[in-house]
């Protein structure tokens, strides 16, 4: 952790403010405001990036955010914070199999904050644990995992037809650890469709989404991402044609015409990282 904490060099606090307790406040440096989207989750998004742009080294037991902030406290208590004041946080099916996080809730990130997490969500009326949303098209996913068996946490699984069936196939009853839904029988499941499931169905008014990379980029081009949360971290990943590392946008490309624009919202440092907010333009 940085010695001197999250110091804001810029904070645009249009929206609906959220007072934090002191001692949040204290470490985020100031409150924090989320805007709001008609008919369906105000979504964004945290990822770490390095300067060059990646977020994953995609080495086996080296390839989560951790590895690319260096396991930084101070972006940890970023994730700890924005995972509190979420209803759900969204992953796909790659980001929960790499093993790297036991469960998507504020605590498994930044433990030492527990109590003022906790005692936040109580303020703001929120379940314990934001539900975790696990996405998957094709059903890949294991119940091993410890996210089924985290104390006081709803898991939601959004699927397919071919997804829900394999499920079924594979963990029959047992399946009843999790919630599994299927938007039928479509290739994926997508962006749109499972931000109006979690609105209309589970409530979900403020949605964290925590890719990765492949599912985020599939946000973006279904123009719903709201807002951005981006810690860049001060190192160098670099790429191969033969590794081609992703950044945050994964596999979706934009042309210049299409590219979405984001504006800057915030600007925070702590050390040599930044944490920077930007809203749609
Ligand atoms: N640096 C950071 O801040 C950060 C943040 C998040 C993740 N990461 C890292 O990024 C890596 C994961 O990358 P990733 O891109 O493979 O993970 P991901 O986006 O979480 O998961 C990809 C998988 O999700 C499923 N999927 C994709 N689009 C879908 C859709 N529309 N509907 C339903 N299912 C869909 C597909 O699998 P199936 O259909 O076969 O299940 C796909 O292979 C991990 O190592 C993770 O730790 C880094």
């Amino acid at each position: 952790m940085s010695k001197k904490g999250i110091r804001t060099l810029f904070e645009d606090m249009t929206g609906a403010k959220v007072r934090l307790s002191p001692q949040l406040r204290a470490r985020y440096g100031g409150d924090i405001a989320f805007g709001k989207a008609k008919g369906r989750p105000y979504i964004f998004n945290n990822f770490v990036s390095t300067l060059d742009g990646i977020v994953s080294f995609q080495i086996p037991g080296r390839s989560s955010g951790g590895t690319i902030s260096g396991f930084n406290a101070d972006d940890q208590f970023v994730m700890g914070l924005l995972r509190s004041l979420s209803d759900a946080v969204v992953i796909g099916s790659g980001t929960l199999n790499d093993g790297s996080s036991t469960a998507f809730v504020p605590a498994v990130i930044c433990p030492r904050y527990k109590k003022e997490y906790d005692a936040l969500r109580k303020r703001l009326g929120k379940p314990r644990e934001p539900m975790n949303v696990i996405l998957t098209a094709s059903g890949n996913v294991s119940l091993d995992k410890p996210i089924f068996r985290y104390p006081n946490l709803k898991t939601l699984i959004l699927t397919t037809d071919r997804g829900m069936k394999r499920l079924k196939e594979r963990y029959g009853k047992a399946l009843n650890v999790t919630e599994v839904r299927s938007v039928g029988n479509t290739r994926s499941v997508a962006p749109r469709k499972a931000a109006q499931i979690l609105y209309r169905k589970y409530g979900v008014k403020l949605l964290l989404h925590e890719g990765g990379p492949t599912v985020f980029g599939e946000y973006l081009k279904a123009g719903i991402v709201d807002e951005m949360f981006l810690t860049l971290s001060p190192q160098v990943a670099g790429r191969t044609r033969g590794k081609p590392r992703l950044g945050f946008a994964g596999q979706t490309i934009f042309s210049p015409d299409s590219a979405p624009w984001y504006t800057l919202k915030g600007a925070k440092q702590a050390g040599s990282h930044l944490f920077l907010r930007y809203v749609r333009a």
